[in-house]
């Protein structure tokens, strides 16, 4: 796809939009109020980050947004990478069910990564004919379009696209925060890890262009933003397939010039392609956060084989050993995956080792869900449910046991803290983030959200802190 393709891309969708504008100021000059619309997200920054680009285009069709799912557009941005994520979408539609017999106005449309799966499509023809689009990962841009296509033809309308090359640039967008966003700089994963769906639901890997990026964040700087986000699954990877020649290191090394931007996170990254490169870039800059997602999955040599993941333990906290050693004070956290089959009690142990050995700051504990079509749901000796159960509750254990120790170790200290909202409980007290990404909760004003202060911290309760601020 040439970059002619693309613009005209942009323009047709712009034609859909200006149609879509007027039926839904017809409808509400009928209904005699505005239109509203929601998403409900699921899954990953991926999957937030497009919400905000298809709310982007329903209030520019004029909807206005709202909480509630008793909306007149009522959007489910769906994950599948376990099975409790797909469970949770089929509840929400039992319900809108109810909600849109009494609102007959109301369209539901279905995205996302359960979209990707032609047996998901299927069940959703076949048992909730009530919703109105469906659509995937792919063609997210084509939302006006779509909303067009069902008005005309009055039946469920649905686009998947196998994979894509395009890119669609310059989108409408509805940011969540006004003072931190994330940013895609690539899309769709190449890995294959045995257990994941997502390089099946998200497609080839492809990377952004540099330029965009940068013209991307130097807007989002101008609009207020002091926070980005890069996002992609495998952020190490960055680069490849363009005409020009980046390395990820390179990519952050560019964003940290850009005036007024003030802190740089990035997920994910794969411990296969981590480079001294992008240590060194991290450990020279004032503007990268000091925090590294950093998911090993299992500590057991053997398991890593079977999931595909392309590392050793060894290479593993061979890597660790020198973000430490570049960055002493670097918060390093992870993701695991207990009950992958096959896994024995040692391979477990070896697990337990490795979390032992490196000390997350926090970790994601998940138990292993079969995904249909990946290679691992076709293996044999899959782990008993019961045995699985111990296991997480041991390592559960152990995690919150160094997360709390770790935690403890910045008590006394005073750290940069962006201020992010009014704490949930108690609302004289404000929520920020740490470079370590943190919470720490402190006595404050809601003007302070968005900007970043230095916090002193007294006491931590759990996996947050409680503050002072010392000064602006
Ligand atoms: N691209 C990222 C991860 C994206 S999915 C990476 O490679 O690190 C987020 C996490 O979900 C993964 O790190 C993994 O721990 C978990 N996960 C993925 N597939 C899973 C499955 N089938 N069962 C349980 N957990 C899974
Ligand atoms: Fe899934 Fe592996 Fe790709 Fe991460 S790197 S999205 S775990 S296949
Ligand atoms: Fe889920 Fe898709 Fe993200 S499967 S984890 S929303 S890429």
């Amino acid at each position: 796809m040439n970059n002619t393709d693309v613009t005209l891309e942009l323009e047709r969708q712009n034609y859909f939009i200006e149609q879509c504008r007027e039926w839904v100021k017809k409808q509400s000059e009928i209904l005699k109020r505005p239109l509203t619309c929601t998403a409900k997200t699921f899954g990953c920054q991926m999957n937030a980050k497009d919400s905000e680009k298809l709310i982007g285009i329903l209030i520019k069709i004029g909807y206005v947004e709202t909480d509630s799912e008793n909306a007149d557009f009522v959007l489910y941005n769906t994950c599948t990478v376990r099975e409790n994520a797909n469970l949770k979408v089929y509840g929400h539609l039992g319900y809108m069910q109810n909600l849109k017999k009494k609102n007959p106005n109301m369209m539901i449309a279905m995205c996302g990564c359960m979209m990707q799966e032609p047996e998901v499509v299927e069940k959703i023809k076949k048992s909730y004919k009530f919703v109105d689009i469906v659509f995937g990962t792919h063609n997210i841009f084509k939302l006006a379009e779509l909303i067009y296509r069902r008005i005309e033809t009055g039946k469920m309308y649905i686009d998947i696209w196998k994979d894509t090359d395009m890119i669609v640039e310059d989108l409408p967008i509805e940011r969540k925060f006004s003072f931190k966003s994330g940013v895609n700089i690539m899309f769709g994963c190449d890995n294959f890890c045995s257990y994941c769906i997502v390089p099946y639901v998200r497609g080839r890997e492809r990377s952004r262009k540099p330029d965009d990026i940068i013209k991307e964040i130097e807007q989002l700087v101008k609009d207020g933003v002091v926070e980005v986000m890069l996002l992609g699954q495998n952020v190490n990877s960055y680069g490849k397939g363009l005409d020009e020649e980046i390395t990820f290191a390179e990519l952050l090394r560019r964003v940290d010039e850009i005036p007024g931007l003030k802190r740089i996170r990035f997920m994910t990254s794969h411990p296969k392609d981590l480079s001294d490169e992008l240590i060194e870039v991290m450990k020279n800059s004032k503007k990268i956060c000091r925090h590294l997602h950093l998911p090993i999955q299992s500590g057991s040599n053997r398991i890593l084989k079977i999931m595909n993941r392309k590392y050793t333990r060894e290479k593993y906290l061979e890597e660790v050993e020198k973000i430490k050693a570049a960055m002493p004070d670097i918060a390093i956290t992870t993701d695991i995956i207990v009950g992958f089959p096959g896994e024995t009690e040692e391979d477990f142990l070896e697990t337990m080792d490795i979390v032992k050995k490196v000390r997350y700051d926090s970790a994601f504990t998940f138990i292993y869900s079969k995904r249909t079509g990946t290679p691992a749901a076709k293996m044999e000796n899959q782990v008993p449910k019961d045995v699985i159960k111990d296991r997480f509750d041991r390592l559960l254990e152990e995690i919150q046991k160094i997360s709390a120790e770790e935690t403890q170790k910045r008590i006394g200290s005073i750290q940069p803290v962006l201020v992010e909202d009014v704490n949930s409980h108690d609302d004289s007290l404000m929520t920020g983030r740490l470079s370590h990404n943190t919470l720490v909760h402190f006595k404050g004003t809601p003007d302070m959200i968005g900007r970043i202060y230095n916090v002193k911290l007294e006491s931590a309760k759990g996996f947050y802190y409680m503050g002072t601020i010392v000064e602006e």
